[in-house]
């Protein structure tokens, strides 16, 4: 399954909108993708998109659900299958042509002629590939590697790209002490399991493409690139062909990163020698700070906390990044006694990095329902024996308040164990609730509830963080007056 075949499904399983009239790659996009993002949370297609033949897809995997349908399973089963696929290893296998030779460009390179670039937010300094996968071999061993990094498009053909993480970073200081450039092959419009296979945590060395086998159930076929000695996808949408220059720093950024700040940095640039791509390629969006960044952060969390918790902790129900502050993780458990909540908060805090906060639920309370976890604050959770604090750990690079050492940035960390004591009895710390039968009889009010809800925000008095409500326009009146 390549990204058409996927964003077909989507359109099936009718998880995806169309944006029709015509739409800028310089901020409109952006701000369509954020709007759907924050409303319906579908995936959104931009049709037209102005300068460019080619549409543009957004909010691909902002929704789990998606991330479940690209593995054929239903969304609750998704923790398991994925995790189950994960380990499976299957290697590459490589192919002499692909879909993404259609179009190859070698002479005059110029990405924004080829590539709807988007720029998102107010400050970006320019268009940036936020979705790109880029590939690169250890100049020594030979070895595959990959990640996510975001990439400035700083003229003709020439971008920069923020190398924080390993493998990149270690193959790029490879290359430098041998005095020799890195070559990158820039891969936009995967497949959402390649995609995902490309930022999934594996011991050094490890080739992602042979999680990405593991992920499809077969080996992911590969195509030679054509001025540089890296292996592609064949089915990617685009891949743009780059050396990197040993050495050479320069100022990079601003970029809107997902930590929800800007970012910026002194960082290495590559020449574009090629680019390929489809005959009708789609662009992957990417929007940092978006439900898109949760689901990919959080999956991968999910995937990997839950295992090595549980072996500990049996009573682990869920591990899942707050919705609504990426940063803060929820762990819903039934506890053995009063103190495994404090033991696990201190594993989950100093595990992972982006992980700042974290809060121990019980199992009546559920993680995706922030009034939930507000009750279990106020009614579970007494300070003084429930906190937990963590000095000195090492922190997501994106937080400001983090403090840089010799070793990385650092940050103190807060867990808060908002479960009930063992000894109490239940009753005294149950949530009230409506019976199932009064919650069916309103429902015949809330059509009324919604025509009132419009008309009050049309006055004005409806407050931002109210709940979106369901669209009230009937779907057929809306189509017969498009
Ligand atoms: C959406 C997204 C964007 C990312 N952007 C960057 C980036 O700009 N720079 C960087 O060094 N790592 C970035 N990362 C992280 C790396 O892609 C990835 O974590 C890294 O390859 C992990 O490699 P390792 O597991 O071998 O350490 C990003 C990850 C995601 C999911």
């Amino acid at each position: 399954m390549d990204l058409k075949a996927f964003v077909a499904k989507l359109d099936k399983a009718r998880d995806l909108v169309r944006i029709k009239r015509p739409v800028s790659t310089k901020y409109e996009i952006a701000a369509i993708i954020d709007l759907v993002d924050k409303t319906t949370g579908q995936a959104v297609l931009f049709e037209r998109v102005r300068g460019y033949g080619t549409p543009v897809i957004g909010n691909l995997l902002s929704h789990r659900r998606r991330f479940a349908l690209a593995l054929g399973v239903a969304e609750d089963a998704l923790r398991k299958e994925y995790s189950k696929r994960v380990k499976r290893r299957i290697k590459p296998k490589l192919v002499a042509r692909g879909p993404l030779m259609e179009t190859i460009v070698e002479r005059d390179v110029n990405i924004l002629k080829e590539v709807p670039v988007l720029t998102y937010r107010e400050r970006d300094a320019s268009p940036y590939f936020s979705s790109a996968v880029t590939v690169a071999r250890d100049p020594v061993t030979g070895a595959t590697g990959m990640g996510i990094y975001r990439i400035q498009v700083r003229g003709r053909n020439e971008v920069s790209l923020n190398f924080q993480n390993p493998p990149l970073t270690d193959f790029l200081r490879t290359a430098e002490a041998m005095g020799k450039e890195l070559e990158v092959a820039i891969v936009v419009g995967l497949d959402p399991l390649t995609f995902v296979a490309s930022v999934f945590p594996v011991p050094p060395g490890t080739d992602r493409f042979d999680v990405a086998g593991g992920l499809h159930g077969k080996a992911v076929e590969l195509v030679k690139c054509r001025t540089i000695g890296v292996l592609v996808p064949a089915g990617a949408e685009f891949v743009l062909e780059g050396r990197v220059k040993p050495g050479l720093r320069v100022h990079e950024g601003p970029f809107g990163e997902s930590g929800g700040t800007y970012h910026e940095g002194r960082n290495p640039v590559a020449t574009i020698t090629a680019i390929m791509h489809r005959k009708k390629p789609i662009y992957q969006a990417l929007l940092s700070y978006s439900g898109e960044d949760t689901t990919l952060l959080g999956l991968l969390l999910e995937v990997t906390l839950f295992e090595s918790l549980r072996a500990e902790h049996p009573g682990i129900i869920s591990v899942a990044l707050d919705k609504f502050n990426r940063s803060n993780l929820i762990v819903r458990m039934r506890k053995k006694d009063n103190g495994e909540p404090r033991k696990v908060l201190k594993q989950v805090l100093t595990s992972a990095p982006i992980v700042k906060t974290a809060m121990v639920v019980d199992e009546d309370i559920d993680p995706d329902d922030p009034c939930a976890l507000g009750f279990a604050m106020g009614t579970r959770f007494q300070p003084k024996r429930g906190t937990v604090v963590i000095d000195e750990t090492r922190s997501s690079s994106l937080d400001p308040s983090a403090v840089s050492t010799k070793s990385g940035r650092v940050s103190s960390k807060l867990g808060i164990d908002a479960t009930r004591p063992l000894a109490a009895p239940k009753e005294k710390f149950e949530m009230v609730r409506m019976s199932k039968k009064m919650k069916a009889f309103a429902k015949a009010f809330e059509k009324q509830l919604k025509v009132e809800a419009a008309r009050a925000r049309l006055h004005g008095s409806v407050r931002r963080y109210d709940r979106p409500l369901d669209p009230v326009i009937d779907p057929a009146e809306w189509d017969a007056n498009r």
